[in-house]
């Protein structure tokens, strides 16, 4: 009997989760039916939006108590009941934290493993990366020479955020949590500046590196930073509002940034949505490939081996202490 090792939503996490909150089971693996695949999980995928799942606040609805957690993982498909896959291909899929899930295969998609190292079609070559495309091809209108600030710098959406615009001639400052994630994003990912905005006020640290003000800000955070990063605008600055890492732990809502400052600064404030973008996707794999074969394009991850160390890596996450795309190793490739 094969086993298929599950982690399941112990209780609704409550501020920042705790490992507690999630419980491993192992049950035996089901044999997929008609139109059915099962899979053995390679990478998970732990992205802020699944703490937004655990409290049911999130678009793409939520993951209740008992639940199996939710998550985007790369498998290889180890028996198919589908004309769509063969055994041997590799699918990535919402199949969450599971080692062998079975899969419907018309929500499969085919990975190409040709494209880069396969954890990173989960990282910058997958949604975070494309969030990042999207965001800075689409919304942000970018100029050669515009300042560009975003924050989350050295996560996957922001390093990616950086990097094409540098790409694109822009001077580009990133905000982050540490020196060391600071020290990657300038010597690794070519950024031009980082705030470390646990050592120097954000405020202090805006003014000192975008004396002319923010052309194009990219926020991951929100609340304080986002607050700080508004005061700064140049005019004419663009802004996308990405993510709330900010309020993803907190019941009670911050007061929003004061609008007074987009109205100041005659800016533009673009929602981002990443699922709106998936038409981007073929164009953008081809790209991101491109990019890492000829070294123009750096990544981190924090990547911990083993299903049963999924908790632990996404606590860390969400308390802000991954240090580039959090991914769980679940078997060899
Ligand atoms: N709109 C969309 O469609 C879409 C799609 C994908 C991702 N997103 C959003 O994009 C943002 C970045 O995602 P990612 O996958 O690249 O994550 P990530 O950067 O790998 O991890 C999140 C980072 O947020 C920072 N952070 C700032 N304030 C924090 C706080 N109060 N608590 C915890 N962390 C805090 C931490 O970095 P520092 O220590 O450097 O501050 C942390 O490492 C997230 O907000 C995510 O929800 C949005």
């Amino acid at each position: 009997m094969s086993v298929n090792t599950r982690i399941l939503l112990k209780q609704r996490s409550r501020g920042i989760p705790r490992e507690q909150d999630f419980e491993l089971v192992n049950v035996a693996a089901d044999s997929p039916a008609a139109g059915e695949l099962r899979g053995e999980t390679l990478y998970l995928s732990l992205d802020p939006y699944l703490r937004g799942k655990i409290s049911g606040r999130h678009l793409s609805g939520a993951v209740n108590e008992g639940g199996l957690m939710a998550g985007e993982a790369l498998s290889r498909v180890v028996e198919s009941k589908s004309d769509k896959f063969k055994e041997g291909d590799i699918i990535a899929a919402h199949s969450g934290w599971q080692s062998h899930p079975v899969i419907n295969a018309d929500s499969a998609r085919a990975v190409n493993p040709e494209l880069g190292p396969l954890s990173t079609l989960l990282g910058i070559s997958g949604m975070p990366g494309l969030t990042a495309y999207a965001g800075m091809t689409r919304l942000a209108e970018l100029k050669p020479a515009d300042v560009v600030v975003v924050s989350a710098a050295s996560g996957p959406v922001g390093s990616m955020v950086g990097q094409i615009a540098k790409q694109r001639g822009c001077h580009v400052v990133g905000v982050a949590g540490s020196n060391e994630k600071c020290r990657w994003v300038v010597e690794q990912a070519g950024f031009d500046d980082c705030i470390n905005y646990r050592e120097e006020a954000l405020r202090d640290g805006l003014k000192r590196t975008c004396p002319g003000g923010i052309d194009v800000y990219f926020d991951n955070v929100g609340g304080d930073v986002l607050q700080a990063s508004m005061e700064q605008l140049a005019l004419g600055a663009r802004v996308i509002l990405c993510g709330l890492m900010a309020q993803y732990n907190i019941n009670e809502m911050p007061p929003g940034p004061n609008p007074a400052f987009t109205i100041k600064a005659r800016a533009t404030v673009r929602g981002l949505v990443v699922y709106d973008h998936e038409d981007l996707r073929p164009e953008f794999e081809q790209q991101v490939s491109a990019w890492l074969k000829q070294g123009k394009i750096k990544y981190k991850e924090d990547m911990v081996e083993g299903l049963e160390a999924a908790p632990g890596l996404f606590c860390r996450l969400m308390r802000g202490e991954n240090f580039g795309k959090a991914i769980v190793k679940v078997a060899e490739q």
